[in-house]
């Protein structure tokens, strides 16, 4: 039986009247590439955001590496830190810094390497996802979405985290540059041996990266499995989600 590097136990979390998490199980184990599915608005970021420690959960417990994070001392978050990177939905590269120093801006805040050392990596970075060392020096906005996504990654593996987020990583790509970033998500998170938590509505990129998919919907976890057993499912909730069909069981509020 292999280890769970993340391990989350009946997570609770509200916004005032508004449930968002309603009892969230889910077990990531070393190294597997794990996919929530779900609709807009079910809770994905929220998720996401709980085990960051960027949101505080209402109740529930989160576990990584065995080591509780919710309502942790500084220190255990500060290291639950130092293990995570992540792809923001939107990119999120800040553009007042060049290119190179979005990508780099964790290993000089955070693992205090110096500028020269930390452009050159920022550089190898690039290059590792496909981008030339030419645009290390352009502003953000001078990017494509695809140039952008890929800078993004690049950042999200800098300090060669243990855990990778990536929250909507092909989201307003064309088909072809999704498939790249999809490609080169697989080939990072398995180059560092990262564990991999992605949550999308992209069921192309889903069925890519996956080990495992989870479905969220109404604050819980209705259905997990492979890819495979995906496709044999039976059941309503992800047959319409996956085929994304108006009729079934989900009711979309306007
Ligand atoms: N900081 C916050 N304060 C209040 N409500 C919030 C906050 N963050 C999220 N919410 C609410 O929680 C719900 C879930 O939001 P979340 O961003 O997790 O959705 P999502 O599943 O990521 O959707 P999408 O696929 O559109 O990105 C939404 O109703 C949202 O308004
Ligand atoms: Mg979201």
């Amino acid at each position: 039986m292999s280890e769970n590097k993340i391990e989350i136990k009946n997570l609770h979390k509200a916004f005032g009247k508004k449930v968002v998490l309603d009892g969230i199980d889910l077990e990531i184990k070393k190294g597997e590439s794990l996919v929530v599915i779900g609709g807009s608005g079910t809770g994905k970021s929220v998720l996401i955001k709980c085990i960051q420690g960027i949101l505080v959960p209402d109740s529930g417990s989160i576990k990584v590496d065995g080591q509780e994070i919710v309502n942790a001392n500084e220190e255990i978050r500060d290291a639950m830190h130092g293990k995570m990177g992540m792809l923001f939905q939107g990119g999120a590269l800040f553009d007042s810094l060049t290119v190179w120093e979005n990508v780099a801006f964790g290993l000089i805040e955070n693992k205090r390497m110096p500028r020269k050392e930390a452009k050159m990596e920022a550089v190898r970075l690039l290059r590792q996802v496909g981008l030339t060392p030419d645009v290390a020096d352009l502003s953000p906005s001078e990017l494509s979405g695809g140039m952008q996504k890929r800078v993004s990654l690049a950042r999200a593996i800098a300090t060669r985290p243990e855990i990778i987020f990536f929250d909507e990583p092909t989201t307003g790509l064309d088909p072809i540059m999704s498939d790249v970033i999809n490609d080169l998500i697989i080939e990072s998170a398995k180059g560092l041996g990262a564990t991999a938590l992605t949550i999308t509505h992209d069921m192309a990129s889903a069925r890519k990266i996956a080990d495992k998919i989870a479905m969220l919907y109404k604050g819980k976890i209705i259905w997990q499995g492979t890819v495979k057993e995906m496709d044999n499912t039976e059941n309503p909730y992800v047959r319409q989600f996956i085929n994304g069909c108006s009729q079934g069981p989900i009711k979309v509020e306007i």
